[in-house]
């Protein structure tokens, strides 16, 4: 597997979003053999369970993935700070803070999208943080992910002024999902496809205030997208695209940072030892394949990879020769060079 640590910290270029239910270690290490120099983030995880919940479980972190970022959710800023210490002292690069959900349930404990409404409260959070891995021996820095704004608010000076109050408490890198948030009426699956992007509001703040780093996300369905965002920001983070096709992320982390075209088989066998450690500290194979559904999509062969995985994984003994066998199903054998390197 390539080495990681050779990173910049401050390279923001290429991410991969925070997932709830999806970027969990197992797809983070999948990501990082695609995708050498990607930042990656957990999914989110409330401060309250970093603190008192099964942390070996919570920040289960497996040493290659890095760099990666704990994204934590919460609003109350002792208790952010005491979790950010403990995902640091975890080995996490980065801490970032969740002011972008908007699920009910998250509305109802008062943290996500809606920290959006008391810009004074996140920057007390994040001031909190940096606080508390101050004395570190190595530099976490602590970020925002949020949005443009709430419900039908579209004045960019509010958004402006949040971002602005935040970056005064220390925090430098923010993570624009570039919509508004409708705390009211939409699920969380249509807060991701409803509300209209703005990506200039991004642009802006970074020609507005060029000391920050400014990362967009939302939408970015292509390698095209992706590098045309670099003109005007620091980077791009891609979430479902990045899930569903993930081959897509090592297109754009050879065409950015350098390096060799993989094919997707040759990718999919690096997996193999981890795969095989997984299973035998008990790991049922099901819980890694379906993060690996997508690696053929859009490719000859495809639907048979994701249908021998889908039917076999869940058996009992289901292992590493279930994935060659779904590989075996694509033909990639034959074809591998010319179908997958395109
Ligand atoms: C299944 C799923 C779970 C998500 N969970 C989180 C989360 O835990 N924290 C967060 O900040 N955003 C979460 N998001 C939002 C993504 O991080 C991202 O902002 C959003 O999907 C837009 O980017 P995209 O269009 O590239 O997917 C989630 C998105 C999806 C699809």
């Amino acid at each position: 597997m390539p080495a990681s640590a050779a990173i910049a910290m401050d390279d923001l270029r290429l991410s991969v979003a925070p997932m709830m239910d999806w970027t969990d270690t197992h797809c983070r290490v999948f990501h990082r053999i695609l995708a050498p120099h990607a930042r990656l983030y957990t999914e989110m995880v409330h401060a309250n369970a970093v603190t008192h919940g099964d942390r070996a479980k919570l920040l289960a972190l497996d040493p290659v993935e890095h760099p990666v970022a704990l994204q934590l959710g919460g609003s109350e800023p002792a208790l952010l700070a005491q979790a950010a210490r403990i995902g640091a002292l975890a080995g996490f690069d980065e801490i970032n803070l969740n002011c972008g959900c908007p699920s009910d349930r998250v509305q109802a404990g008062r943290f996500g999208a809606c920290l959006m409404r008391e810009p004074a409260l996140v920057a007390d959070a994040v001031g909190a943080m940096i606080a508390a891995l101050a004395d570190l021996p190595r530099p976490v820095p602590v970020t925002v992910k949020c949005r443009l704004g709430l419900d039908d608010d579209e004045r960019y000076e509010v958004f402006a002024a949040f971002i602005d109050h935040v970056a005064e408490a220390g925090c430098r890198t923010f993570v624009v999902h570039a919509r508004n948030a409708w705390l009211k009426g939409l699920s969380p699956k249509e807060n991701r496809t409803v509300p209209p992007l703005r990506y200039d509001w991004a642009y802006r703040l970074k020609r507005e205030r060029p000391r920050l780093q400014v990362v967009v996300n939302g939408g970015i369905a292509t390698a095209e997208e992706a590098t045309a965002h670099l003109q005007h920001v620091d980077g791009a983070m891609l979430g479902r695209a990045a899930y569903h096709d993930p081959y897509l992320l090592h297109r754009l982390d050879v065409a950015w940072f350098g390096g060799t075209l993989q094919t997707r088989a040759e990718l999919l066998r690096a997996l193999r030892p981890r795969v095989e450690a997984w299973l035998a500290q008990g790991v049922a194979l099901k819980h890694v394949t379906r993060h690996l559904l997508g690696l053929f999509n859009g490719e000859r062969g495809g639907r048979a990879f994701r249908q021998v995985l889908s039917e076999g994984a869940h058996k009992p003994g289901a292992d590493w020769g279930l994935v060659e066998r779904a590989l075996a199903a694509t033909g990639a054998f034959a074809t591998v060079g010319a179908a997958s390197a395109a």
